[in-house]
Parts: C-alpha cells; sequence; structure tokens
C-alpha cells in the first residue's frame, strides 16, 4: 500500500483566522495527522503550546511522534471534542488564544478500511474512535422507515426509501462494498452523475455512527468558554449540515438581540460575544483543490471573542 498522509486543508486561511501568537496557546480539537497543530505550534515558537484532541487512538499516537521536538508544549488525550470544556479544564488549559476544528475524517481514517469508503472490502464500521454503535449494526439491525428517515435527514437523499427497503432486503451487509452494491441496485448508476450514488447514504451513516452534529452543536459554546477576550474560534466543515451548525451558531452570537424580527422592542436581552472574523465562509483555492480534492467540499468560518457590551 502506497505511504498514505493525510494534506492540512486551507493551511494559511487556518493559521491566518486563529491569528496565531507567538506563546500563544492552542487547542486543536481534530488533531489527526497533526498537520495543522505541527504549524500552530511552529508559529506560536517560542513557547507556544497545544492541546490536542481526537476521537481516535491512532491520531493521538502518531501526533505523539510528529510532535515529539515540542515538548513539554504539547498535551495530548483521546476524546470526543463534545467534552471539549472538561478535558481544558481537566489539565489546567484556559483560557486559550484559540481553538480549532477540521471536521470530519483524515485520509490515514479513509484509508485504514473501516468502512468509510466504498471501496472498502472491509466491515462497515465508520466509528472515529471505538465507541458506540457500528455502521454495521445500523444497517442490519435498525427498522426500514428509521433507516430511510436517516439517509434523507443526514444524506438528504430524496431516494432514501428506495434504498432504506434495499438494504433491508440484502441483509445481512457485512462490507462497505456490499452496502454500496445495495445503494446501486435501489438507485442504478447514471453516467452522468458526479459523484458514486451511495455517496450521501455513506454521509449520513457516518453522521449517525459518530453523532458528529450534536457533538459540533455541544462543542460550539463549550471551545468559546475556553477563549480569553480577543481570542479566537476557528472551524473547517465538509458539508452543508455541519457548515450550517457553525454558521448558525456564529451569527446569532455575534448580534445583540436575538428577538424574532416581528417584535418592535427587544425582549430577550441578548448580547453578542463573538466578532465574525471570516465574512462568510472562506473555501479552497482552486490551486489547492487541484493538488488535494479532498479540501474541495471545505468551508472555513472563524469568530473571535469580544467582551460583552455593558
Ligand atoms: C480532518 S481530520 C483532522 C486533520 C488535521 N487537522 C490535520 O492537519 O492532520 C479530523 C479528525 O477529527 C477527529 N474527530 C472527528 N470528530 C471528532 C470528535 N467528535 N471528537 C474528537 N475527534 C474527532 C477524527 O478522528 C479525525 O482524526
Amino acid at each position: 500500500m502506497p505511504s498514505v498522509t493525510h494534506i492540512p486543508v486551507m493551511m494559511r486561511e487556518v493559521l491566518d483566522a486563529l491569528d496565531v501568537q507567538q506563546g500563544g496557546r492552542y487547542v486543536d480539537c481534530t488533531l489527526g495527522g497533526a498537520g495543522h497543530a505541527e504549524a500552530i505550534l511552529e508559529r506560536s515558537a517560542p513557547g507556544g503550546t497545544l492541546l490536542g484532541i481526537d476521537a481516535d487512538p491512532a491520531a493521538i499516537e502518531r501526533g505523539r511522534e510528529r510532535l515529539a521536538r515540542f515538548g513539554d508544549g504539547v498535551r495530548l488525550v483521546q476524546g470526543n471534542f463534545s467534552d471539549v470544556g472538561d478535558i481544558a479544564m481537566q489539565m489546567e488549559f484556559a483560557p486559550v488564544n484559540g481553538v480549532l476544528m477540521d471536521l470530519g475524517l483524515s485520509s490515514f481514517q479513509l484509508a485504514e478500511e473501516r468502512g468509510f469508503s466504498f471501496r472498502d472490502d472491509a466491515p462497515l464500521d465508520m466509528r472515529f474512535g471505538s465507541e458506540g454503535l457500528s455502521a454495521a449494526e445500523i444497517v442490519n439491525e435498525w427498522g426500514e422507515a428509521e433507516l430511510a428517515d436517516l439517509i434523507f435527514k443526514y444524506g438528504e437523499d430524496p431516494a432514501s426509501r428506495r434504498i432504506a427497503r434495499r438494504i433491508v432486503a440484502s441483509r445481512p451487509i457485512g462490507t462497505a462494498v456490499e452496502l454500496a452494491k445495495a445503494v446501486e441496485q435501489a438507485v442504478g448508476r447514471r453516467a452522468n452523475l458526479k459523484s458514486h450514488p451511495a455517496t450521501r447514504t455513506f454521509q449520513a451513516l457516518r453522521i449517525a455512527v459518530n453523532q458528529e452534529l450534536a457533538s459540533l452543536a455541544t462543542a460550539l459554546p463549550q471551545a468559546y468558554g475556553l477563549l480569553g477576550f480577543g481570542s479566537r474560534l476557528a472551524v473547517l466543515s465538509y458539508h452543508s449540515l455541519e457548515d450550517r451548525i457553525v454558521k448558525e451558531y456564529i451569527a446569532r452570537e455575534s448580534r445583540d438581540c436575538i428577538c424574532p424580527p416581528a417584535l418592535p422592542v427587544c425582549q430577550c436581552g441578548h448580547k453578542a460575544t463573538l466578532r465574525r472574523v471570516t465574512k462568510g465562509a472562506l473555501t479552497p483555492t482552486l490551486a489547492e483543490v487541484a493538488a488535494n480534492p479532498r479540501a474541495r467540499s471545505a468551508r472555513l468560518r472563524a469568530a473571535e471573542r469580544i467582551a460583552v457590551a455593558a
């Protein structure tokens, strides 16, 4: 097998969005291959420190090797970023100058044949770590209606009912290739389709297995809670469902009043706690996408913690 690397996405934009400072303290919630983490440590040297978190123990091991030269400046914890507040408190790692989330999975995980790719002739697992239900359990044990709802909600696939019916008829499904085949049988393979017909079903299962949307929604306010004034939160997302959560969180926290527009006078008393750093979402350059096709769907949003107006 050719050696695998994970190319960090939108590296320059991420470092700029975080406004990495010499001697600063950073949390990387999604260590992965530790590419962003390494660059943050380099740019914050001398004196910069980083707490790296990943659900995947293999990412933590890789990070230990890659970041060894930074010595005590690096702390690594295997865990879910939905606990980032507690993890940072336990490590006495707050306040921080920046928090990064680079969502989804790494090229290492894709290459490890855990069922993330429809080409994997390997057990359908899809867990970032080792906790919770595997994709095989969902596919083989959930009812047809539940499966259809899942594929519609998290995969946004209009053919969800047909796909769910075919999945149930094809049980037991053991591998990713078998699942991909069942989806293809349900919807056919149109030559003009840019992506594999099972792409949306795989996305839906991955989101459900790792509770990706709930973890993100829980993590954002915790990440904010770790920031000092003037410190930054940066999030790279790869599909519209997670980007929407980030966008709405930042939009809400950047506004002084969140009352319904119909109310003539503010009754909520909500105060802005964030200032948007990116105007809308930043996307990778065409050159980056050409060099690293996995960057193509990336959206970067960032915000800075501000003092609440009296
Ligand atoms: C896209 S990779 C990060 C790549 C990294 N920025 C780099 O430069 O190599 C995403 C990583 O986040 C981890 N991850 C995804 N969801 C997580 C969660 N809820 N908690 C902790 N880690 C998570 C995955 O295991 C994966 O290793």
